[in-house]
C-alpha cells in the first residue's frame, strides 16, 4: 500500500477536498458510541480543536479497538468527509487504525473530567494535553514569535548575554550559586571565607538575575539590542506573579532617553498583544469562555489606548488622597516607600483604568544604574503597571556619567571591582541609553487571562519546587 503522508489535524480541518484519504495521529480524548459505531475525538496539539474519527466497529478487531483509550496514541488512515454531526465540518472515516501507545484507564490521570489547576500542576509532564494548557503553551510560542519579529522589525539584534556570571545586576543578592566545588568538604582560607580559587571559574559565579548590564555592552556597539533568556531569582516570595526561574525580554538602546523608552515599551507591548488577537484566535476564545470573560475585551483597550504617564509622587500623592478617602491598604504609603502590588493595581485598575507608566522613583529604591535626576533625590526609572498584573515591565535611563555611576554603586554597597568591564563603558564613548526588562510570564498572564504564573510556564520553579 503507498505510505501517505500525515496531516495535521489543524490543516485537515481546514479542508472541503471531501473524499481524500488522509493520515492523522494523535492522542485520544474521548470516545463514544453504540455497539456499530464509535466516535474519537482525536487531538494532536497544532489547535485547539479536535478532529472527530468514525469508526465503524465491525471493520476492525475487537482487541485493537480495546486498547484505545481516553489518552492513548494512534495512527488513522480514512477518508476526509463532511460531518452530519453538530460542532465540526469535517470528519474522518477510518479505514485502518494502528495503535502508537495505549493508555491504562486505571492509571492515567486526565480522564474526561475538568480538572483543577492545582490538580493539574503536579501532573505538569502530561498538562500539555490538556485543552487548557494546550492553549497557553500555543500562544506561549506566539508571543516568542511575535518578541523576535517586533525587534527585528526595528533593526535591534539579538544579543546573547550570559547565564552565569560574577556580578549581581540588580544588587539585591538573591542569586542562585554555581560551582562544581564538593558541598561537604569544603576548603577554608585563613580568614574562615571560602576559597573560589579552586571553584571551576576561579572566582565565585552566580545564574544571572538580569542580563542588562551585558546589554548595555552591546547598545554601546550595535546601538539597539535585546535579550531574551532566562534569568534567575532566589527570592522566597510564594505569590502567584513570582518565579524562580523566569525568561526576560530587554532591550537596550543607546541615546534613547526616558521617553524614547516609554514609547518603545508602549509600542512593544501593544504589538505583542495585538500579535495574540492577530494569531491566537481559537485559544484565546478558549480561554475566554473558560476562566475570563472580559480577556479579549481587556486585551483590545490595552492596544487601543495609550498608557498614562505620571511620576512616582504624582502617583504616590493620588494614593495618598485615597487613603484620605478611606481607602484601605494592607501596606501604608509614603513618599520613599516602595509601592506594593495593591497600590500599582489601585492606580491601574481604580484610578485611571488603563494601563500606566511610573516615573522618577527614590532612588533608594532603585538599582544603582540607573540616570540620576537634578533633585539628588529621584532616578531616571521607569515601571509599566498594568491590570491584574502589576508591574510587567521595569526599566530606566542609565546613569552614563561615570564619576556619578560610581559614587552610586559605592554608596549602595555594589563592589565595583567585579564590573569594571561595565564601567569601560563609560570611560570609553559614553553616551546616553536606556533599556527595560519585560517579565515574559507577566506578558503570558496577561494575554492569556490565567491568574497563577506557574500555569504559563511549561515546568514552573518556585520555592520547594524543582520538579519534572
Ligand atoms: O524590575 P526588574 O527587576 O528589572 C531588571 O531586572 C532590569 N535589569 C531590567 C532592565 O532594565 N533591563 O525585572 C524586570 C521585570 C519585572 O518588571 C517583572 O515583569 C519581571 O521582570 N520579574 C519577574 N517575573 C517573574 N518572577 C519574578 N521573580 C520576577 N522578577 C521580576
Ligand atoms: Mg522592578
Amino acid at each position: 500500500m503507498e505510505k501517505i503522508s500525515r496531516t495535521v489535524i489543524v490543516e485537515a480541518l481546514k479542508r472541503r477536498d471531501f473524499g481524500a484519504e488522509v493520515n492523522i495521529k494523535g492522542w485520544v480524548r474521548t470516545r463514544r458510541g453504540n455497539k456499530n459505531v464509535n466516535f474519537i475525538a482525536l487531538n494532536d496539539g497544532s489547535t485547539i480543536h479536535n478532529i472527530q474519527i468514525v469508526v465503524d466497529l465491525a471493520n476492525f478487531d475487537e482487541e485493537m479497538l480495546k486498547r484505545i483509550t481516553t489518552g492513548s496514541c494512534i495512527s488513522v488512515v480514512g477518508l476526509l468527509v463532511e460531518s452530519k454531526g453538530q460542532g465540526q465540518a469535517v470528519e474522518v472515516q477510518a479505514q485502518s487504525i494502528v495503535v502508537y501507545g495505549s493508555a491504562d484507564p486505571e492509571s492515567y490521570p486526565l480522564q474526561k473530567k475538568g480538572h483543577t489547576l492545582e490538580f493539574l500542576r503536579d501532573i505538569a509532564h502530561l498538562r500539555p494535553r490538556t485543552n487548557t494548557f494546550g492553549a497557553v503553551f500555543r500562544m506561549r510560542h506566539q508571543m516568542a514569535m511575535a518578541i523576535h519579529t517586533f525587534f527585528h522589525e526595528r533593526g535591534f539584534c539579538y544579543f546573547h548575554t550570559p547565564i552565569i556570571t560574577g556580578s549581581d545586576c540588580e544588587g539585591a543578592g538573591q542569586m542562585f550559586q554555581v560551582t562544581t566545588m564538593d558541598l561537604k568538604n569544603l576548603k577554608q582560607t585563613e580568614c574562615g571565607c571560602i576559597d573560589y580559587s579552586e571553584d571551576f571559574f576561579g572566582k565565585s559565579t552566580n545564574l544571572t538575575v538580569s542580563g542588562q548590564l551585558e546589554g548595555e555592552l552591546g547598545a554601546m556597539a550595535l546601538g539597539a539590542i535585546y535579550t531574551f533568556g532566562p534569568t534567575f531569582r532566589a527570592e522566597n516570595s510564594n505569590t502567584p506573579r513570582h518565579l524562580a526561574e523566569f525568561w526576560m525580554v530587554e532591550p537596550e538602546v543607546a541615546f534613547n532617553e526616558i521617553e524614547e523608552n516609554m514609547e518603545l515599551a508602549q509600542d512593544f507591548i501593544q504589538y505583542c498583544i495585538r500579535w495574540a488577537l492577530e494569531h491566537c484566535q481559537d485559544d484565546l476564545e478558549f480561554l475566554a469562555k473558560m476562566y475570563d470573560a472580559e480577556l479579549i475585551e481587556r486585551l483590545k483597550f490595552v492596544v487601543e489606548n495609550d498608557f498614562k504617564r505620571l511620576t512616582y509622587t504624582e502617583g504616590v500623592e493620588i494614593l495618598k488622597a485615597a487613603m484620605a478617602n478611606g481607602k484601605k491598604f494592607e501596606y501604608n504609603v509614603d513618599w520613599g516607600t516602595d509601592l506594593q502590588s495593591e497600590h500599582e493595581r489601585y492606580l491601574v485598575e481604580d484610578h485611571f483604568k488603563r494601563p500606566v507608566i511610573l516615573t522618577d522613583y527614590p532612588k533608594e529604591i532603585k538599582s544603582f544604574y540607573m540616570k540620576q535626576n537634578d533633585d539628588g533625590k529621584t532616578v531616571r526609572a521607569m515601571d509599566v503597571l498594568f491590570p491584574k498584573i502589576g508591574e510587567i515591565i521595569g526599566g530606566s535611563q542609565r546613569e552614563e556619567d561615570l564619576e556619578k555611576l560610581q559614587r552610586r554603586a559605592d554608596e549602595m554597597g555594589v563592589p565595583t571591582k567585579d564590573i569594571w568591564w561595565y564601567l569601560d563603558t563609560r570611560r570609553f564613548g559614553t553616551a546616553p541609553h536606556s533599556g527595560f526588562g519585560l517579565g515574559f510570564e507577566r506578558l503570558m498572564l496577561f494575554v492569556t487571562g490565567m491568574q497563577n504564573i506557574r500555569d504559563v510556564i511549561p515546568f514552573p520553579r518556585t520555592p520547594r519546587n524543582a520538579e519534572f
